[in-house]
Parts: C-alpha cells; structure tokens; sequence
C-alpha cells in the first residue's frame, strides 16, 4: 500500500514543501529511507520503529520503503519523524487513506511514543500557510512559537497516539487559539541608561549612533564602563516593528533557541562573543548551515568587546555580511543566506596591559606601543565605523552623586524621532538612516553652510583627515542635525562630528 504525507524543509529561514511517500510492498522486512536524506533523518529509522511499538500499534514486517520528495535536496533535521510514521500507519492500514491530505505534519519522536519539540518551526509554520495549507500539526511544546501565525489552523499533539486518534476521527485534538500580540509584552530591557553615572559623553555618542544606524567603538582602560554602555545600547533603538519581530524570531527558531512560553521576540538582539570565537560561528556556515553570530544580532547590536584580540582573519569575513545585510555560506550544492542586520558596537583598551593614557594607573607602554595596539584594527573594518571615542574612567564624584540619570526611554523619544525624519526624507532613494547614506546621496542630503564648510576645511587640513573621515564626518554631521531638527548641517554639528573621530586624530590620519 502506498501513502503521502507532507512535511516541511529549510533552506537558510525558506520552508519548502517534502512529500513523504511511504509504500508497504511484500518481502524481506526492511526499512529503507531514500531521497538525500542526512543522517538525523536516516535515523528517524528507529525511532519511527521504536515510537509505534511503544503507541501500541504494529510495526509492520514487511518491505517500507520511504521516499522524501524531492530528491535532489538534502534533508536535515528531526522533523521528519511524525510524518514518516504516519505514513507508515497509513499504508498499513491503521489509519484512513486520504485522512491527511489537507494537513502539514512536523514532529521529533521520542521512543516512547511522544512528540518532542523541532527547531525551526516558526519558518516552517510560515511557509504552510504559503504553501497554501490549511492546518498544520505541530508539536506541543512549538504550539506557543507557531501561535502568531494567522490563517492557518494549528494542531498541536503531544503522542504519537494522540495524533493517531485525531486522524481516525476518535478524539480530535483542539486548534490552537491564534496569539496577538500585545504592545505591552514588549520593551521589558534588563539594562538601563539610568544605571549608568555621569559618562555624559559617552552617551550622548551612543544616543547619535543609535540615532543614525551609525557603528562605533570605545577605547577606554578596564572598568571605564564600556561594556556596560554597550549593553543599554538595544534599549534606546527604535521598537522593533512586528515584521522585524518576525525576522528576528525566525532565525533563533531556526536554531532552537526560542524559549517555550515567548511567541515571538520583541527586544532587540544583543550578541557578544568572544574573541575565541571561529569564523563559522561568527558568520555561520557548517556541514549542516546553520545562521552564525551576525544573525542572531538581525536588527540588533553585535558587540565586540576588546576587538584587538579578534584574530585578524575572523574581522575580514565580517566586512561582507556589514556591507550587504545578509551572510551568504556556499555549500557544495547550493548557497545559503541569512539576514544580519546590525549596529556593530567595539570596545578596545588604548593598549595590551589596558592602562595608557589612564592618569590614575602606572601604565609601562610608550606611545609606540599604544597605537600599535590600535593600529592592528586599522583596515576594512574601520572604515564601516562612523563613530569612535574615548570613555575615561567614571569620575568619583559622578559614582557617589544620588542625581537622577535620563533613563533609556527618554533618550529613545529622541532617537525616535531623529529616525522619523531620516525615515521620510529617505523614502524615495530605498535607505532608513544616515549610517547607509552613500557617496552621492552625502552630497545631495548633507547641505552645509557657509560656517560649516570652514571648519570642515580648516580641521581637514590641521588634523590631516583622510577623504574617508570627511565622508563619516558628514554622516554624523547629518545625524546630529537630525536630533536638533536642523535641515541645515550647522557648524556645532561639525564639530562635534569631528570629536567623534579619535582614532584618526591620533593614530590613522
Ligand atoms: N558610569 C558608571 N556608573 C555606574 N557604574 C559603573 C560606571 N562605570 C563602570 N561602572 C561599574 O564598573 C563595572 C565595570 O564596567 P565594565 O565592565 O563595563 O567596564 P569595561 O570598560 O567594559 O572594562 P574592560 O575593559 O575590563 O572590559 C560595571 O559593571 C559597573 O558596575
Ligand atoms: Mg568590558
């Protein structure tokens, strides 16, 4: 007897459709899975076998041969396990033909019997509905990540048997009521600007980048506050819109990393690795892709901390994924691409031992050493970074003062609405803030006065600038103009741009 059951495969954070197709010939019992099927899925073999027994049906000893539709594209992961079976009890008579023809069926078997929960669900939930499906089958534990889909009838099964049950029409299991999701679920940030005393530079630098998409080191000794600062970034970027949320939720679905009871991701991502980290990791990629660093950051702040140490090699394979947005990992059969999206936020010490330039520490490198400690991040990566400061250590005074500091939503408001007017005037050239603005669209949105023009030429000259800073220059200009509501780039906004320059002042030119 033959059967069909449909299922789901990934390709990057693309469902695509797999027919499982299952026949039950006469023969030498056997249990064959065809179709280029990796190993997790060749070894859905004994969980199947294992999964039926312990459900209290038969497995049949007979010929099975499964086929995985289409053939030419490999197939990973664990979701394949419930559809197989089902295929195998149709065919075998346990449940009734065509029963299945309107549903998508994913799910993990346990021995026992039981459904565990799959990664990637919410990409696959997404592709069922355009697919064209009606009703899905999920396994419990995914049902609260596949809720926010609309249009689609979801099931979610818990045992083997249970689904069984459904399909014989005996005890139907109930569709999952569809989630909304409400403003109130979001910004809950566990960091704060109000937790950070004084450092009102610094900040002011950091509500700028947020401002304009633009990214930014600091260079400052241990315990300045960097990493501190880096962590409240997230919170004063805009909200994430709803699609952005889904973007977001699709690759920690992807990877397995949805927590249980959260539907979807509304905060904005903050990544952090370590300067141990592989390139594969950082970028993605494996014998099995699977989305790196720069992804789980999409639409968020990837953190550098102590940059200098990165190996110079992991630093270049960012450039690419900065440049376009999205990380592409070529496999031997196909190519494929995740979306990273980030504010890429650095942190480095002035130099190895951390402590140059710092009045309160005995510090025994000269200056040469120093900015051949900066000097390593000169290159490609630089260049992609607009903003650069210093953040000296937090003053006594500030640490003890009981004044208020501005909280992360106050600054936000400001944020939000330098992003409105970047949003309107950029409509029609196709970019959402000034960190993306290019060479022509600088000359043709970045107007100066007559001011502005003198001090961008005098500092040119005196700081010896190269044509690169006065282009971030410019960006930033734009960007604090924005906070002020200015159309006009005033000559303030120059040169509080130019302070924004430290490494080229001192060590780049
Ligand atoms: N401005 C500040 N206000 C309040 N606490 C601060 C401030 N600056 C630093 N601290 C305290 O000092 C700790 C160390 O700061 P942080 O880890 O951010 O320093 P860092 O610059 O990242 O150092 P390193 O170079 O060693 O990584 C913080 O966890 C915080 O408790
Ligand atoms: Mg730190």
């Amino acid at each position: 007897m033959f059967s069909k059951v449909f299922t789901c495969a990934l390709n990057g954070l693309d469902g695509y459709l797999v027919q499982v197709e299952a026949d039950i010939s006469n023969g030498i019992p056997a249990f064959d899975i065809v179709g280029l099927a990796g190993t997790p899925v060749k070894e859905a073999r004994e969980r199947v076998k294992a999964a039926i027994n312990n459900s209290g049906y038969r497995f049949p000893m007979r010929r099975i041969t499964i086929n995985l539709a289409p053939a030419d594209t490999r197939k990973d992961g664990s979701g394949f396990d419930l559809p197989v079976a089902l295929g195998v009890l149709i065919s075998a008579g346990e449940i009734p033909q065509n029963s299945l023809d309107e549903y998508m069926v994913i799910g993990e078997l346990a021995l026992d019997g039981s459904i565990r929960r799959c990664s990637g669900l919410l990409c696959k939930a997404i592709a069922a509905r355009e697919l064209g499906f009606k009703k899905l089958m999920v396994p419990f534990d995914n049902s609260s990540e596949v809720s926010v889909v609309k249009e689609l009838e979801i099931y979610p099964v818990g045992k083997l048997s249970d689904a069984v049950n459904h399909f014989r029409g005996n005890n139907p299991i109930e569709v999952l009521p569809p989630k909304e999701i409400s403003i109130s679920q979001r910004n809950v940030y566990q960091y704060d600007f109000a937790d950070v005393k004084g450092q009102k530079n610094a900040k002011r630098a950091l509500e700028v980048a947020a401002s304009g998409g633009h990214n930014l080191i600091m260079i400052g000794s241990p315990g300045s506050g960097k990493t501190m600062l880096a962590k409240r970034l997230p919170s004063i970027l805009p909200d994430l819109t709803f699609d952005e949320s889904l973007e977001v939720t699709k690759i920690y679905s992807v990877l397995g990393l949805m927590p249980k009871d959260s539907p979807i991701i509304t905060e904005r991502p903050f990544r952090a690795p370590h300067h141990t980290v592989s390139s594969v990791s950082l970028v993605g990629g494996g014998s099995n892709p699977k989305p790196g660093e720069v992804s789980l950051a999409h639409h968020g702040v990837l953190f550098l901390d102590e940059i200098p140490e990165f190996p110079r090699r992991n630093l270049d394979v960012l450039r690419q994924p900065i440049e376009d947005g999205i990380a592409n990992i070529s496999r031997i059969n196909a190519t494929v691409t995740y979306p990273c999206r980030f504010m890429l936020v650095a942190a480095a010490n002035p130099c190895k031992c951390g402590y140059y330039g710092d009045p309160t520490r005995v510090c025994n490198c000269t200056f040469r050493d120093a900015e051949n400690y900066l000097a390593r991040l000169s290159g490609p990566l630089m260049d992609r970074i607009d903003i650069q400061i210093r953040v000296p250590a937090v003053k006594y005074d500030d640490l003890e003062n009981d004044r208020k500091e501005e909280s992360s939503e106050e600054i936000k408001k400001r944020v939000n609405k330098a992003r409105k007017i970047q949003h309107e005037r950029y409509k029609k050239v196709g970019i959402y803030c000034n960190a993306h603005l290019s060479g022509p669209m600088l000359r043709e949105f970045c107007k100066l006065d007559k001011d502005s023009k003198k001090l961008l030429r005098a500092s040119f000259d005196k700081l010896n600038l190269s044509a690169r800073a006065h282009d971030r220059i410019l960006k930033v200009a734009r960007t604090i103009a924005d906070l002020e509501e200015s159309e006009i780039i005033h000559s303030r906004y120059i040169s509080e741009a130019i302070q924004y320059r430290t490494l080229d002042r001192t060590i780049r030119g």
